[in-house]
This record gives structure tokens, C-alpha cells and sequence, in this order.
């Protein structure tokens, strides 16, 4: 079975969008890529240093800019950020480009993944565990009516190497 033409990862920072954005898009032959490696090659500087130097506007808008890149392209797997969907109509927008997915996962599977990894996440790279999880908590809550909109839900927490081939398999039997 065919994946659709362009399918688009969400969801939360460490919900493992890139991680199984790869495996999946390996497994079927299509094209992998994240959204923010796409806009440090372009600008030559890391998120955290984009954020530092520039701003998060400016960096918003690069991402709305690097996304409508994907017009011009199929059969791809693109992870998104974390903040992809939450502004400037990107998620309209990826609606009626493609499949939208989102990867959802709980606040404590979150804390685990993102943890160690601050360092190059502007939005959290200061915070000590217990503000983190707060964060988390809450960033996510106000978050979640956009990432809702995606045209299908993945439970983290269950995720394998066959979890994208089984969902469209199920929906395209008419099952889902
Ligand atoms: C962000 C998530 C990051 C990156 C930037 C902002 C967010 O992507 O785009 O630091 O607003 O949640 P990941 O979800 O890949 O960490």
C-alpha cells in the first residue's frame, strides 16, 4: 500500500517525531526531514542560536516559510517542531497538503525524553526538573487543541516500526 504523498509529524518537543519520522519514512522509501534541520542548514545557525541572536518571531517566521517549501514536494515524511502547527495557519495549511499525524505523549514521557536534551531547546534549556515538568504540563494543555486537529492521533507510548504502516492500513480498510 502507497503512503500518502505528504505526510506531516506534530506533536510536543521529545515525542520522538524525528526518531520515527526516520525509521518510518526509511521503511517505506520516502524522503525524511525535520522542519529545523531544514531551517539551521538555510540559516546556518543552530535553533538555540536563531532564538538567542534573532528572536522566536524571527524564528516562526522562518518556519512558516521553510514549511511552505514543501508545496513543491511529495512523497515525504516531514517532522515538524514542536511549535509547527501553534502558529500563522501552518496547520490549515498542512491540512490540505497532506496527512497530518500527531504523535501524542504524556507530559512524564516528555520530562524523560527531553531531560537531557535542553541544551539545544531554547524554549526550556534554563529550566530545573521541577519547572520543566510544570512547563510541559502546561505548554502542552494550551497546545493540544491545535496539534487535536490533525487528521490522526498516535499514542507515543505504544509506538513500534510498523505503527505507521497499521494506522493507514486500518484506515484505508475503513476500520479507523
Ligand atoms: C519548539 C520545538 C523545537 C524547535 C524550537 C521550538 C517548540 O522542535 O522547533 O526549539 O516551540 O516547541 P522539536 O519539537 O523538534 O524539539
Amino acid at each position: 500500500m502507497p503512503l500518502p504523498e505528504k505526510i506531516f509529524l506534530i506533536g510536543f518537543m521529545g515525542s520522538g517525531k524525528s526518531h520515527w519520522g526516520h525509521i518510518w519514512a526509511g521503511q517505506h522509501g520516502v524522503d525524511f526531514f525535520d522542519l529545523d534541520t531544514c531551517i539551521e542548514e538555510t540559516a546556518k545557525m543552530t535553533v538555540a542560536e536563531i532564538f538567542e541572536k534573532q528572536g522566536e518571531e524571527k524564528f516562526r517566521k522562518m518556519e512558516h516559510d521553510h514549511l511552505r517549501i514543501f508545496q513543491n514536494k511529495k512523497n515525504f515524511l516531514l517532522a515538524c517542531g514542536g511549535g509547527t502547527p501553534c502558529f500563522d495557519g501552518n496547520m490549515q495549511w498542512m491540512k490540505t497538503q497532506g496527512t497530518v499525524i500527531y504523535l501524542k505523549a504524556m507530559p512524564e514521557t516528555i520530562l524523560k525524553y527531553v531531560k537531557n536534551e535542553q541544551a539545544g531547546r531554547p524554549l526550556i534549556k534554563d529550566m530545573n526538573p521541577a519547572e520543566l515538568l510544570l512547563f510541559i504540563q502546561k505548554k502542552l494543555a494550551e497546545r493540544e487543541p491545535f496539534y487535536l486537529q490533525a487528521n490522526f492521533v498516535l499514542n507515543v507510548e505504544a509506538l513500534n516500526k510498523d505503527s505507521l504502516w497499521q494506522l493507514l492500513n486500518k484506515t484505508t480498510n475503513g476500520n479507523a
